[in-house]
């Protein structure tokens, strides 16, 4: 094992072991740093911080590059269901045709919701956000079912997995339709894991409502491109709260939580808000170009950014393409406005400069118009995709036998000791 040494104050040196991932990547082990040194590490937004190892997802930031378990996502995106992807995520393999029949039978024997639910999302305020009920209800099914999620054991923990692949879509389409039209249409998995969940978003139950084979494929795809993402933000959520021993739908929900702000999954939804008011304003990019350039101003370009991606987003190609065959017969103005928007950031020096390309999200919202979701509800979609990432992640750091609870130190910056000034002496 490689070594660095750093020297801390005078003569004294320490050794630190460097570890090295399967694609070489390196990381100097600081676990007794503290306990040699008496000091700690200051990393904010953890721009140098690995808080784990993972076998699950391999992100090369600086060439673009996403595997699940070793597999380029665009070959998942192409030839895998979202399940498949969901079960390569879990166990580490492609499952057996059989393995994936087993799962699929399985996912379809839970996808039911417990009866009431329904109603409880109908209490919900006028105005409360998809992502707020959608956390809420993960949280809810809890109680109808405490065999599942107990982390401290094995099969309960799978079980928990299995219900939320399983509920995730349908809470999701009630969610919407306790908001909309109040008509609920229960799961058919027999219709396939995206197909179930069209059906259960748009079906009027009326006996017109027809499936579309394009918008199912392009569903599919989308699920696949968002299932991993390695230790972003709402999977260290749900890392830091299943670190408590918390139950697993605890912890998918402070995933869904994290996942809502704008900065992160809600980005995808502030991305159509932008173009529509960029277009209501006379379509003038360059304008708000400027403003996102210009320090003073808050704005900025949603969807464009990563903290890893430095060069290309490759999600973020691979939905061009489909929102693009999707939309090749439409005139789509939004989509236009976003191409030509895009264009002339990349040729923008501040964009160069800083390595500012467009993410995964700022197509995506494009996509989920073109499949006729609102766009309070893009977040959502987000989460049902990353959910099989959260499930596989959960499981590999609650089988691991070196976790700790999760607890970051801090450098105290406040006040040295003082005394209690009495009330009427302040
Ligand atoms: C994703 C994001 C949060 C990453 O943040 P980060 O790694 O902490 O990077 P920073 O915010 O420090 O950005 C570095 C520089 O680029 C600028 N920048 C980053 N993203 C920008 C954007 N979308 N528009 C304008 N400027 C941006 C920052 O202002 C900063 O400039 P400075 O060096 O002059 O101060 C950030 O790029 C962002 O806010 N993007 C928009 C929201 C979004 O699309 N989120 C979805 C992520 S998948």
């Amino acid at each position: 094992m490689d070594e660095a040494t750093i020297r801390v104050g005078g003569e004294d040196r320490i050794d630190l072991p460097i570890i090295e991932g399967t694609e070489g990547e390196q990381a100097l082990d600081i676990g007794n740093l503290r306990r040699d040194t008496g000091l700690v590490t200051l990393d904010r937004g953890y721009g140098n911080t690995a808080e784990t190892v993972s076998a699950v997802t391999f992100i090369d930031g600086e060439e673009g590059i996403l595997r699940y378990r070793g597999y380029p996502v665009d070959q998942l995106v192409r030839e895998s269901s979202f399940l498949e992807a969901a079960l390569l995520l879990d166990r580490g393999e492609l499952p057996s045709r059989a393995e994936l029949d087993r799962y699929e039978e399985e996912i379809g024997r839970h996808a039911a919701l417990p009866d009431g639910i329904a109603s409880v999302l109908e209490s919900f305020p006028a105005g409360a956000h998809p992502m707020q009920k959608l956390a809420a209800a993960v949280i809810l099914l809890r109680p109808y079912l405490p065999e599942a999620g107990d982390p401290t054991d094995t099969e309960s923990a799978r079980l928990g997995a299995v219900h939320l692949m399983a509920k995730t879509a349908a809470l999701a389409a009630w969610s919407y339709r306790s908001g909309a039209d109040r008509i609920y249409t229960e799961p058919r998995p027999d219709l396939g894991y995206a197909a179930n969940f069209l059906n259960m978003m748009f079906n009027p139950g009326d006996g017109a409502y027809e499936l579309n084979p394009a918008h199912i494929r392009a569903m599919e795809a989308l699920l696949v491109l968002h299932a991993d993402h390695g230790q972003n933000l709402s999977t260290s959520a749900v890392r830091l709260v299943g670190s408590s021993q918390a139950d697993l739908f605890s912890a998918v929900s402070a995933g869904i939580l994290g996942l809502s702000g704008p900065l992160h999954g809600g980005a995808n939804q502030r991305v159509i808000e932008m173009l529509e008011a960029i277009l209501a304003d006379g379509g003038d990019t360059r304008r708000y170009l400027d403003r996102a350039k210009d320090r003073n101003d808050p704005f900025r370009l949603m969807g464009f950014g990563h903290r890893v991606y430095r060069n290309f987003d490759p999600r973020s190609d691979l939905i061009k393409h489909h929102a693009r065959s999707l939309l090749h017969e439409q005139d789509d103005p939004l989509l236009d406005l976003a191409l030509q928007l895009e264009q002339e950031a990349l040729a923008d020096d501040f964009f160069i400069r800083r390595r500012i390309y467009p993410n995964v999200d700022y197509y995506s919202g494009i996509l989920y118009r073109a499949l006729g979701f609102p766009s309070e509800q893009f977040t959502v979609l987000f989460a049902i995709g990353r959910l099989p990432g959260w499930l596989a992640q959960w499981r590999e750091m609650i089988s691991d036998p070196q976790v700790r609870i999760k607890r970051p130190r801090q450098i105290y910056t406040g006040y040295p000791r003082r005394d209690y000034i009495p009330i009427d002496k302040r």
